[in-house]
């Protein structure tokens, strides 16, 4: 079972990518639990304030330090987490290898930036890691957190139906997925490989293995060099 806390200024936009498919089937069947928390309940006056400008100036709030803290501190007092991860896009890469780690945890929160970002001390004193989904700069954290969830959710034992689908994903062993067909066999005069029709399942593996190197060598040489 994975509990997994996400801390955001805009809950809203995470009531829509756990709610369905894969990551609510697996919150159904209690090997997840996804809980969205409102940054602002940790508000620091009765306005419901949460930012700051920045010192040294400069466009762009910063969300506060006191927010931060007494949500975080409040959140862990039941059981301190194993993870507490901020997402930025200065932050090491994702991909499917840290997916595979974050599967293997118990507890996790997940913070999610906004405006500028959050106050570098918090960074330094909870934050364990640092994951950008990518070269890019999203308006906020939250559909970061979401590429996280969905990632990490389906890697859960017991999550995906047939058990050794995740293990033929792109990325299992550094290599993409090869091509898959269905019916019709032909489709406006492209025909399914003939291995694949053939039914030879030793064939059949051979097959997709050195589709899977050929592509990977054609579209991510990168990976073969890991
Ligand atoms: N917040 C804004 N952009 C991001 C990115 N690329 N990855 C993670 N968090 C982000």
């Amino acid at each position: 079972m994975l509990k997994i806390d996400i801390l955001s200024v805009l809950p809203e936009l995470l009531e829509g990518p756990f709610a369905h498919s894969i990551i609510k089937r697996a919150q159904e069947k209690g090997l997840l639990q996804v809980n969205v928390h409102s940054l602002r309940k940790w508000a620091i006056n009765k306005h419901g304030q949460i930012d700051d400008y920045q010192y040294g100036g400069g466009a762009g709030m910063v969300i506060v330090c006191e927010t931060l803290a007494n949500a975080i501190d409040e959140l862990q007092a039941p059981a301190p987490y194993d993870e507490i991860i901020f997402m930025t896009p200065d932050g090491v890469r994702f991909n499917q290898s840290a997916a595979n780690q974050l599967s293997m945890k118990g507890n996790i929160l997940i913070i999610c930036g906004h405006y500028k970002g959050i106050d570098e001390r918090i960074r330094k004193q909870y934050v364990t890691q640092e994951i950008s989904i990518g070269d890019y700069v999203l308006s906020g954290g939250e559909l970061a957190a979401a590429v996280v969830v969905d990632a990490v959710g389906r890697l859960i034992p017991g999550v995906l139906n047939d058990e050794t689908s995740a293990l033929t994903d792109s990325f299992q062993d550094n290599l993409l997925a090869p091509p898959v067909y269905t019916r019709p066999s032909e489709f406006r005069g492209d025909k399914v490989p003939d291995i694949l029709l053939q039914g030879d399942p030793k064939k059949v593996e051979a097959w997709r293995y050195e589709q899977s190197v050929q592509r990977t060598k054609a579209r991510r040489p990168d990976l073969l060099d890991e």
